[in-house]
């Protein structure tokens, strides 16, 4: 089994929470008319609240938990501020969850891929209420494409990342590890059944000071991993990317759902 280092996103909640694009609210709605209840929901993996947040208009109560402490003591305060009294957030692993049946609605953000897949299936199925659903939702990068200016972006950070020596941050195989037992497969075998996937897309458009607070939302090159070379990387990263008046890219989002 491909398996994650636990603090791949250390340092980076605020920028994952301001640089992160929102999910469409036309994914959010897709995702709100395939649920029944509107009871209790739970946002595992976390991170910041991109889904908790948008979720909690319209659940009694949210759940929201994540393994790393910081990004939980990040959305717990800004979540406190909004006056979200009745998001509830606690630091988590995924594979920990022992609710039963608990919930109209789980939903995992962009991190299912990281999880012990059969364990967290397992466990989601018997947190969820008969006919609860679980929401598998995913965004992809800005970074993603062949685009002049992302070419030269992924050539950049790919140099730094051999540079720094960090290139096996992220687990080698985890993309064939998936594809070897895709996750409807997974889900499957835990019980789920009736799935279905929708996509949409939202045009965005960045600078590069946007971009490069993109680049410190990732876990393959955030501050923490730049440490004291933060700087030299940022002149560098002014000086590749400032050939590039326009910086547009089509993001692509997926939502795959499965009733329980
Ligand atoms: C790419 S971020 C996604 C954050 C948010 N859900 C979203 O949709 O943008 C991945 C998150 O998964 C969390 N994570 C990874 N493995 C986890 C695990 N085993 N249990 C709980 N959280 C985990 C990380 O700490 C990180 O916050």
């Amino acid at each position: 089994m491909v398996e994650f280092r636990r603090d791949l996103y250390r340092g980076t909640a605020a920028d994952y929470d301001r640089f992160r694009p929102p999910y469409p609210p036309e994914l959010i709605d897709a995702l709100l008319t395939c649920v029944r209840g509107r009871g209790r929901a739970l946002d595992l993996a976390c991170g910041t609240g991109q889904l908790a947040r948008p979720l909690a208009r319209y659940f009694n109560a949210v759940d929201a938990t994540d393994q790393e402490a910081d990004a939980v003591a990040f959305a717990r305060d800004k979540a406190r501020r909004a006056g979200l009294a009745h998001v509830h957030w606690r630091v988590e692993r995924a594979e920990d969850l022992d609710a039963v049946g608990a919930y109209d609605l789980i939903v995992i953000g962009n991190a299912f891929h990281r999880l012990e897949r059969s364990t967290v299936a397992i466990r989601a199925h018997r947190a969820l209420l008969e006919d609860g659903v679980l929401a598998l939702v995913w965004a992809n990068s800005p970074l993603r494409g062949d685009a002049p200016w992302q070419r030269a972006a992924n050539r950049l950070i790919d140099e730094w990342r051999r540079q720094l020596d960090v290139v096996d941050r992220v687990p080698k195989g985890w993309r064939s590890a998936v594809d070897a037992d895709p996750s409807e497969d997974v889900l499957r075998r835990a019980g789920f059944r009736s799935f279905r996937r929708d996509e949409f897309t939202a045009s965005t458009h960045w600078t590069i000071e946007r971009l490069l607070g993109f680049v410190y939302s990732t876990s393959f090159l955030n501050r923490a991993v730049l440490g004291r070379q933060q700087s030299r990387f940022e002149h560098a990263w002014r000086e590749t990317m400032a050939g590039f008046s326009t910086i547009d890219a089509e993001l692509s989002f997926a939502l795959e759902t499965a009733r329980a």
